[in-house]
């Protein structure tokens, strides 16, 4: 099967364009920038064929067809944190997927389309209301298509993964006292590996909304304790950020384009993130990669007891 990943460069895509090879696909890779792209991806794909695609100009089904000759399905990664001239949100999240749906449905092609948890249509932020656009688009065209909604992914080489990573190792966290819903964290390599399944499922209507994510439930505090815990049994200092500080923070780095945090981000840290359903497992056939690492206060409590002697000796909880 020929499969075209969108963003193939990107986090996520490099991941599914690896696991469609390693399942013996062959590999087209969208990217903005080919020869940038060589060097962007890892060894075992740069003989991939790439093609050179920019979103915010694909927004009719007929700028689509060209670049979808001879594949069989498509799989959209392609995502921005930030808007930047004519790569605004609505055109790159919304209008583009969009048309893409439509030239999937003429062509007759598969549509993986990867979006994300947590899109509430209530939401203020503009990259968040891109998103459910287009869901709706595609979701109201006739082409087959599956739309994948993974938890936060963690992995190497991810913008916000290396983040949290290494905010997760300083001694301090700050969290904003917003940030009390509970996501599904998980390993991009399973993203990877699950969206290479749906790739050779065929008109399948339930599989067509897909929530995706790991085993555990945590806030952002817990998971960047778990995260820290990799490295330092030592606990970080938690220290709440009061919603107005982290709703002002959130402004002034949207204004400054620093992508780590926006207002986009805290909306979605507010909520729950976690798949209703998670389809993970079965679309892998075992259970996920853990992610992270359960902190020593998170962990099963032993029991001391107090020997005469003045030692203590732990003693391991009843097996039920
Ligand atoms: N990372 C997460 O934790 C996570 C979780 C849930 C959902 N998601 C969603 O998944 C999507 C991808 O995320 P990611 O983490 O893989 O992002 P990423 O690493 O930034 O990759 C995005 C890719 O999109 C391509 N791209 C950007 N603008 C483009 C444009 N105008 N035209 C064509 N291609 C363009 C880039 O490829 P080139 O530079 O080669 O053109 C880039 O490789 C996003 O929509 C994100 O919201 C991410």
């Amino acid at each position: 099967m020929r499969v075209m990943v969108l963003g193939g460069t990107g986090f996520i895509g490099r991941n599914v364009a690896a696991a469609l090879r390693a399942r013996g696909h062959s590999v087209v890779i969208g990217t903005r920038h080919p020869r940038r792209a060589l060097a962007r991806l890892p060894a075992g794909l740069r003989d991939c064929d790439l093609r050179e695609t920019h979103l915010e100009f694909l927004t009719t089904c007929y700028a689509w067809k060209p670049l979808l000759a001879g594949v069989g399905v498509v799989v959209n990664a392609v995502g921005i944190l930030r808007e930047r001239g004519r790569e605004t949100y609505d055109r790159v999240h919304n209008m583009a997927p969009a048309a893409l749906a439509a030239a999937c449905e003429r062509m007759h092609l598969r549509l993986i389309h990867v979006s994300a948890l947590g899109l509430r249509k209530q939401a203020l932020s503009g990259f968040i209301r891109s998103k459910i656009l287009a869901e709706r688009a595609i979701a109201a065209g006739g082409a087959d298509y599956s739309i994948v909604r993974p938890s936060l992914l963690d992995g190497e080489g991810g913008f916000g993964a290396e983040w949290i990573r290494r905010v997760a190792r300083w001694p301090v966290h700050f969290i904003p006292d917003e940030a009390l819903g509970r996501m599904a964290p998980m390993d991009v390599r399973n993203l990877g590996e699950a969206i290479a399944v749906l790739c050779e499922m065929r008109n399948r209507p339930d599989w067509r909304e897909v929530e995706l994510g790991g085993s555990a439930r945590r806030t952002m505090a817990e998971h960047l304790a778990s995260m820290r815990a990799l490295h330092d049994d030592r606990p970080a200092l938690r220290v709440g950020i009061p919603r107005f500080l982290a709703r002002i923070t959130a402004h002034v780095c949207d204004l400054a384009h620093f992508s780590p945090f926006s207002f986009g981000h805290l909306e979605l840290l507010r909520r729950d993130n976690a798949p209703r359903v998670n389809l993970l497992p079965l679309l892998l056939g075992r259970a996920p990669t853990p992610v992270g690492r359960e902190p020593r206060e998170l962990r099963p409590a032993y029991a001391f007891t107090a020997m005469p002697t003045g030692h203590q000796t732990p003693v391991p909880p009843s097996p039920q």
